[in-house]
């Protein structure tokens, strides 16, 4: 009887962890909480924070892309590409925490779990095994052009609603960053000679 009390009354103390609990979720997905003093209505925060998780979800998907081209590259350039791969993987990180933390502070919810992400991304799933290197470069310039192209609609459209943060994030940062990766990227793809120059016609008819 004593136990159950001690169980029972939330004045008692007790050192016990409490394990295994669930109950009711505090905000559902696709909605928006608490106005903060942003001076933005939330039929703003509604579609801007919608259009921001379906730009986590790609992000999401081109940050893990790019773990797996790092992990399973292979070929002369192995070591620079594998480099350079998480270098980018570690700039897409960041974009995805700052693109959910501005869908929290708009007072949405993120996309934070791998199987929602899979369910919402447009990016194009890639097999589980290893590809050779110009299609792991193909595959990630695919995601990012799927990522640009849907920024440059979004910058304009969260401009058009006054939103001028989420605007500023996905121009300065978002946009950028994936800009100067596919400069990265698409020089690889060049077909230039390695070792020796093509000789020009001038020279070789001399
Ligand atoms: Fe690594």
């Amino acid at each position: 009887m004593a136990k159950r009390q001690s169980i029972e009354n939330p004045r008692n103390i007790s050192a016990q962890p409490r394990f295994h609990q669930r109950a009711r979720e505090i905000q559902s997905y696709g909605t928006v909480s608490h106005m903060l003093p942003l001076e933005l209505e939330e039929p703003v925060r509604l579609e801007m924070t919608e259009q921001l998780n379906q730009l986590l979800a790609d992000t999401m998907t081109l940050r893990d892309l790019y773990k797996k081209s790092h992990w399973q590259v292979a070929g002369p350039t192995f070591y620079q590409l594998h480099l350079l791969f998480d270098k980018h993987y570690n700039e897409q990180v960041e974009l995805v925490d700052s693109i959910a933390e501005r869908i929290q502070l708009l007072g949405g919810v993120s996309l934070a779990m791998a199987a929602d992400v899979a369910e919402t991304t447009q990016i194009e799933r890639p097999p589980r095994g290893r590809e050779e290197v110009p299609v792991q470069l193909s595959r990630l310039l695919d995601a990012h052009q799927t990522i640009v192209r849907y920024v440059r609609t979004l910058a304009r459209r969260a401009s058009e609603l006054g939103d001028d943060g989420t605007n500023d994030l996905v121009v300065s940062d978002v946009l950028r960053t994936n800009e100067l990766q596919i400069w990265f990227l698409s020089e690889h793809l060049v077909n230039v000679p390695l070792v020796e120059a093509k000789e020009s016609p001038a020279i070789s008819a001399a």
